[in-house]
């Protein structure tokens, strides 16, 4: 039988004995945000909240309270959102609920906070949220034109998780310790660096596998030295390729592939069979699974017809939750790769990153 990865450490006394875990357990590290969707065939609203297209961009609260205003006579849909939130809703999915999950982050004492533990729940993950006295609960508008989507979002009390408050999350250690893989959010950096590198030093110490989600070109200029951090301390460094190069001009690489080429050969990492593992995706182009000493796959990403086609949002958090299912179940890197386009796929076909009604189909 193949070696589970996730039981793996680099010195593994049970190197023979290994079996897979029958239950996986995932822990996420995140921002809690409501997401309003809107479509729309012009760039009025990008162009006067200046927000780049296809990108995000963070607004105070006054900027979002007047974009929501700005958008109330609009047809919309309210989903949940945030990187951690949409992966370990499409990871439930893809795993037919047969895991356990749980997240990590800060919210406000409002209404938004009350309907995103419910939508959480009704999706089977669980949330371990400090609630922030005076910021409100974070949340986004997401605007679609076609096959673009930019989001701009209003951080609010998940920006708000110091040292002290994640030190008074009951168990924390303990969790980590219970679970298989540790996802933090690239979201998740600013403000709460100290946070973050307690948690990634829990990990080391107990050979935690660490998966990393880039999430936003513009987290490179606001928080270079966290990110750098985070994604040389990972095991699983996931991205799109306008990421890795905003990273590699931090860390003076020509491009994405130099970038993911020295981040395998140069990290510790704690997967035996394949190394510390770097995914490139390119939204509808295949993308990229470097690992090892260096080996690149490349992988094919399905078409998805017009009709099927709904919006991108949260395209890459599915495709690194379908990664990972994959994982857990021993697949070969290009099988998880397939699943991860698969589950991407499944959730484009929705409106806003909402878990499809119809149940995972065996795709390998
Ligand atoms: N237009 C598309 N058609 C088919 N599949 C797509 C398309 N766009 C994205 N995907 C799927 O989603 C994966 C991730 O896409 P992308 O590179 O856009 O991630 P991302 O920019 O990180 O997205 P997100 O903002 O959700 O994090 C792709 O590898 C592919 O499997
Ligand atoms: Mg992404």
């Amino acid at each position: 039988m193949q070696k589970d990865p996730s039981c793996n450490i680099q010195k593994c006394q049970h190197r023979n004995e290994c079996r897979p875990c029958p239950i996986k357990k995932v822990m996420a590290f995140g921002n809690p945000l409501l997401d309003t969707i809107i479509h729309t065939t012009d760039d009025t609203l990008l162009l006067k909240y200046d927000i780049p297209v296809n990108s995000q961009k963070e607004l105070n609260y006054k900027e979002m309270n007047q974009l929501i205003a700005e958008i109330e006579g609009m047809e919309k849909t309210v989903t949940l959102g945030g990187c951690s939130q949409n992966f370990l809703r499409a990871f439930q999915w893809i795993m037919n609920n047969n895991c356990e999950t749980v997240i990590v982050g800060s919210i406000g004492n409002d209404e938004v906070a009350e309907k995103i533990k419910v939508l959480l729940n009704a999706d089977h993950v669980n949330s371990k949220y400090i609630v922030h006295k005076t910021q409100l609960t974070g949340r986004t508008v997401c605007i679609v034109n076609g096959s673009d989507r930019s989001i701009v979002a209003y951080v609010g009390a998940a920006a708000e998780l110091p040292l002290e408050d994640l030190l008074a999350i009951e168990d924390l250690e303990d969790y980590i310790k219970k679970a298989n893989y540790i996802y933090i959010e690239g979201f998740f950096l600013p403000n709460r660096e100290e946070s973050t590198d307690h948690i990634l030093n829990i990990c080391e110490e107990h050979n935690k596998i660490v998966v990393a989600n880039i999430c936003g070109v513009y987290l490179c200029t606001l928080c270079p030295n966290a990110l750098v951090d985070l994604i040389t301390r990972a095991d699983i460094v996931i991205g799109n390729v306008y990421e890795y190069e905003a990273l590699g001009r931090v860390m003076d690489h020509q491009s994405a592939d130099s970038l993911a080429d020295y981040l395998v050969k140069n990290t510790k990492n704690k997967i035996c069979q394949y190394g510390t593992i770097v995914i490139i995706t390119r939204g509808g182009e295949n993308g990229k699974c470097v690992y090892g000493e260096g080996k690149i796959l490349e992988f094919e990403v399905t078409k998805i017809s017009d009709e099927e086609f709904k919006d991108t949002i949260g395209a890459g958090d599915a495709f690194a939750a379908g990664f990972l299912a994959g994982l857990c179940q021993n697949k070969t890197l290009i099988q998880c790769c397939t699943m991860g386009c698969y589950t991407a796929g499944s959730f484009i076909k929705q409106i806003g990153c909402k878990v499809p009604k119809f149940p995972p189909q065996p795709v390998l």
